[in-house]
């Protein structure tokens, strides 16, 4: 996580504490939950601050990423399933290389219009943390609403929550997601560089697709949130989100890797990683899909 994004983070907190009444900070009076997320944000900022003090904040990122670019080719062959699964194809990437060897990334580090982003979601999440508009409000745990950049050149959308998202309040931190996770950064970019969400924010029980009603109970949500992150590219995980967005899509096997236009913001659908985990055939092709998401997303950074 880069440092804004950590200052981000403790805004959030800051700002949630001060919605729930609290207004000044005595760290003995706040509840354990409170206590410990502000400690911990504490602790990253420190820790964090300690590497990165000599170096230019806004440019973190960047550093990042030309890091990656430079090491590009030594970019293990990655496999993600089995030993005997998809590498990923050097050449194509030493070619991107050699096209956008000048990428810039620092236009997504503009720290104010990120932390007036970051403000604006939390405002959100507090309008609907305890949403009751439909009946996965009852079974749920916790609203899982989204996370990562508030300026992100990409959002990776879901479908809905499962158990462990239930349990921690952040999408995509079981199984799926970490298979999720892996192909982010497999394309160069980290988890913290994007925004990741789902369609419905409570977990559907037994883990079924959520219903076309709880669907539309949630899509106020999904929508302030992307008029508000505003990305660049929309990546969209599976039937559920795709046809959220585009109704007359076809399923997810032909409609994947082709780019589509919802409103003012471009799509790629892919699979879902879940559908990866049990069709390990399809990761040649969600391969190609994520070697698109990397061009388009190095190309638009770049111009
Ligand atoms: N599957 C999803 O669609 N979203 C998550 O957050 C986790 C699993």
């Amino acid at each position: 996580m880069d440092y804004s994004s950590l200052l981000i983070q403790i805004a959030n907190q800051l700002y949630f504490l001060n919605q729930k009444g609290i207004k000044y900070l005595n760290i003995k009076a706040l509840p354990g939950l409170e206590v410990k997320s502000v400690i911990n944000g504490l602790e990253e900022i420190i820790s964090k601050e300690n590497v990165i003090s000599s170096e230019p904040r806004e440019n973190i990122t960047t550093k990042k990423l030309q890091k990656y670019k430079e090491n590009i080719e030594e970019l293990p062959e990655i496999d993600l399933i089995t030993e005997k699964s998809v590498k990923v194809d050097k050449n194509s990437i030493h070619n991107l290389k050699q096209k956008n060897i000048n990428h810039n990334f620092d236009q997504t580090t503009n720290l104010e219009d990120s932390q007036i982003k970051s403000v604006s979601l939390s405002k959100i999440l507090e309008k609907y943390r305890s949403c009751q508009n439909c009946a996965l409000g009852v079974t749920r745990k916790k609203l899982v609403f989204g996370s990562g950049l508030s300026n992100p050149p990409v959002i990776f959308i879901g479908e809905g929550p499962g158990a462990d998202e239930d349990v921690q309040g952040e999408p995509f931190v079981g199984r799926a997601g970490k298979l999720l996770t892996k192909m982010i950064s497999a394309i160069g970019i980290e988890r913290d560089d994007v925004y990741i969400t789902n369609i419905v924010k409570c977990r559907p029980p037994g883990n079924r697709n959520p219903t076309p009603a709880e669907i539309s109970c949630c899509l106020p949500i999904i929508k302030q949130q992307i008029e508000i992150l505003n990305p660049k590219l929309i990546v969209t995980l599976g039937n559920i989100p795709t046809k959220t967005f585009i109704p007359d899509a076809p399923g997810i096997t032909k409609a994947r890797g082709k780019m589509k236009q919802y409103e003012k913001w471009k799509i790629i659908p892919t699979f879902h990683p879940s559908y990866l985990l049990r069709n390990r055939t399809a990761m040649p092709l969600a391969w190609d899909d994520f070697k698109m998401i990397m061009e388009f997303t190095f190309k638009i950074t770049q111009s």
